[in-house]
């Protein structure tokens, strides 16, 4: 079975409107929600005094009409009386202004009193539903990510700080406290990195963001374990928000759930918004596969809206079929199914405006009318199985990004998430499928490795791509690589420390100011960044045309990109080394193609009729095709492969 389904927010609307509700749910083949994600006032309108006839009467309600339940802990958002009792658990920003209630996820995740409150209100919602028959999945808190700069949060740090460095002199040393004159001589000195006066110590904000995520994390934990001590085979899981925020590390949180849940609001429409559904999708695929030791975890799409795409500063309507066409992208790629927020467009509130399945127009509009042929579409997705095939890993590290963030870096044009996506993206449109790795990771079963703007590595990460490639795979790292080491501090006599394995030293970099080209001898160019780069074992398979310096080498199976290569370029480069490892790349411009199993899943997001190679039964159509499977301008086919022979 697929899920499909949405956030359902009932405590909005009057009781009069749930029938209605779960009707249209009924219609829309809708079978799993999640409840309560933001209902603690209303669960618990005073300290330790319970209101659940409410949320008795919901969870009957869906499970009368077939309808699965995600049931959340609401400790995103805190109520009233929480932070009126305890305003040491709201957070303090990095300037140290107190905040005050009015939002969500007004709390400290380290303040003492917003965990017990946590834990007891995951305790009163385990002790009641632990045993209700529309219980599917645990949904604790929502988008972990918020920080807080208070003192129980420096407490915390400094507690965590002493167990990663045991002695001062280790923490002054990682941090270079020897610049700047920050040497640390007692524990209580060290502090949060609060706004400073100049540029922050990067090591202190990369360790703040590696404790956040290890403090959000125990937030998780402690509820899981206490709804599991209710409910022992109830799945857990938290929906990790992903897009340019990545605020946890993923690889370190992928085992402590039972199911990778993701939300994913691409901000472009088109094919740059089905790209990005796809580097969403392939990172939950990735990320289920490191949280386990055998089978994959499954990993659901647990929210994307069903009808606006957010683009910055607009609201933008989704294409006819976009939402259809973006579903079945995450189906393909993993997902046990379709989930959004919300169900129904809210009567007022701070998302008055947001998307939901049941617009405000109600049932009879454009938009629910597709929400309703979604379903029947992911209805009808239930056989498409087996693994996805993604011969290629990328390396993907949040704290590479983390680290990326500093100021002070030698070009702001070079951002971590967009190198990637570069790379992700043209290996998407040439139809590759790639995974993401986390470095350090085995990465023996795939014929091709990219490595984009690996900032930071670490000892262990780049031992595992030096065996890599010893062993005979094909790897390419790209510039900005390998510069620092998990404590940012420099190799001391080279600029990167991966040179030795691409047979390269590279000189200078060269970063090039907005709009400036340089062109290269294959008739292409780069753009924002290149390097003087001299061979040590490696040849120049293209060069500069000016200096006639190296721009792309290759020393064996390691090749080494010094510049950032226009996107058409780079598509071609890649592609050509992929096909040297035996991977073909067969996509016609604008579709995209994901190979699962027996089956190929084709989805045309150009407004060209196009043709894919392959023969077999299309699961949506009944039709069978011999040789080629015809798409219409937006159309998509699932198509189960005859083997040939
Ligand atoms: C996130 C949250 C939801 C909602 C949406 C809006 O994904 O989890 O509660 O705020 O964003 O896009």
């Amino acid at each position: 079975m697929r899920y499909f389904g949405a956030d359902y927010n009932p405590e909005q609307w009057p009781e009069a409107v749930w029938a209605q509700d779960v009707a249209l749910m009924r219609a829309a083949r809708v079978n799993l929600v999640s409840v309560g994600v933001f209902a603690w006032s209303r669960l618990e309108p005073a300290e330790g005094e319970y209101r659940f006839d409410w949320l008795d009467r919901v969870l009957d309600r869906l499970h009368a009409a077939g309808i699965g339940v995600a049931l959340a802990t609401p400790t995103a958002s805190p109520p009233p009386w929480f932070t009126a009792a305890h305003p040491d658990g709201l957070a303090v920003t990095d300037q140290g202004v107190a905040l005050t209630h009015g939002s969500r996820d007004s709390y400290c995740i380290s303040a003492p009193a917003y965990r017990r409150a946590s834990e007891r209100i995951a305790a009163a919602l385990g002790e009641r539903y632990a045993e209700h028959p529309a219980l599917v999945l645990w949904h604790i808190h929502n988008e972990y990510g918020t920080g807080c700069f208070c003192e129980h949060a420096a407490t915390a740090f400094r507690a965590w700080l002493a167990r990663r460095y045991g002695t001062l002199e280790a923490l002054n040393e990682a941090w270079t406290g020897s610049f700047w004159s920050q040497e640390y001589h007692d524990w209580a000195h060290v502090r949060p990195p609060r706004a400073t006066q100049y540029l922050p110590n990067p090591t202190q904000a990369l360790d703040w963001r590696r404790f956040l995520s290890d403090e959000l994390r125990a937030h998780y934990v402690a509820q899981r374990d206490v709804l599991r001590r209710y409910a022992p085979t109830i799945p857990a899981t938290t929906n990790f928000a992903f897009g340019a925020w990545v605020p946890v590390n993923g690889w370190q949180w992928a085992g402590e759930v039972d199911l990778i849940a993701i939300d994913c609001y691409p901000d472009a429409p088109g094919r740059r918004g089905a790209e990005q559904v796809a580097f969403a999708a392939d990172l939950a695929r990735s990320l289920a596969a490191a949280g386990s030791t055998g089978k994959p975890r499954p990993w659901l799409l647990m929210e994307q809206a069903a009808n606006v795409v957010y683009t910055p500063g607009r609201m933008l309507a989704r294409a006819p079929g976009e939402l259809a066409r973006h579903t079945l992208s995450h189906i393909a790629r993993g997902s046990i199914g379709a989930m959004h927020f919300q169900w129904r467009a809210a009567p007022g509130g701070a998302e008055l405006w947001h998307a939901a399945m049941l617009p405000a127009a109600g049932p009879d509009c454009r938009a629910f009318r597709e929400t309703v042929d979604t379903g029947t579409l992911v209805a009808r997705l239930s056989e498409l199985d087996g693994p996805v095939s993604a011969p290629v890993a990328i390396v993907w590290d949040p704290e590479a990004w983390w680290a990326m963030r500093a100021p002070g870096l030698p070009s702001s044009d070079v951002d971590y998430h967009d190198e990637v996506s570069r790379v992700h993206a043209a290996l998407y449109r040439a139809g590759i499928t790639a995974d993401f790795a986390r470095p350090g990771a085995d990465l023996s079963g795939y014929p091709l490795v990219v490595v984009p703007a690996l900032y930071l590595l670490a000892e262990a990460g780049a031992a595992a791509l030096t065996a890599y490639v010893h062993r005979g795979g094909t790897l390419v790292v790209g510039y900005f690589s390998a510069l620092v080491d998990r404590d940012l501090r420099r190799p001391p006599d080279r600029l990167c420390g991966l040179d030795d394995l691409l047979g390269l030293r590279i000189e200078e970099f060269r970063p090039m100011p907005p709009g400036e080209t340089a062109g290269l001898s294959d008739g292409s160019t780069v753009s924002v960044w290149r390097e003087t780069v001299h061979l040590a074992g490696a040849v120049a398979e293209v060069t500069y045309t000016d200096d006639g310096g190296p721009a792309v080498t290759r020393n064996g199976r390691a090749w080494y990109l010094s510049g950032r290569l226009d996107p058409v370029a780079l598509q071609r480069l890649l592609t050509r080394i992929a096909a040297g490892t035996g991977i073909v790349a067969t996509a016609p411009d604008g579709v995209e193609l994901i190979e699962r199993g027996d089956w190929l899943v084709a989805i045309n997001h150009s407004d060209r009729p196009a043709g894919v190679p392959a023969s077999g039964v299309d699961r949506l159509t009944g039709d069978t095709a011999t040789g080629t499977v015809a798409l219409a301008p937006g159309g998509y086919a699932v198509i189960r492969r005859t083997r040939p022979g």
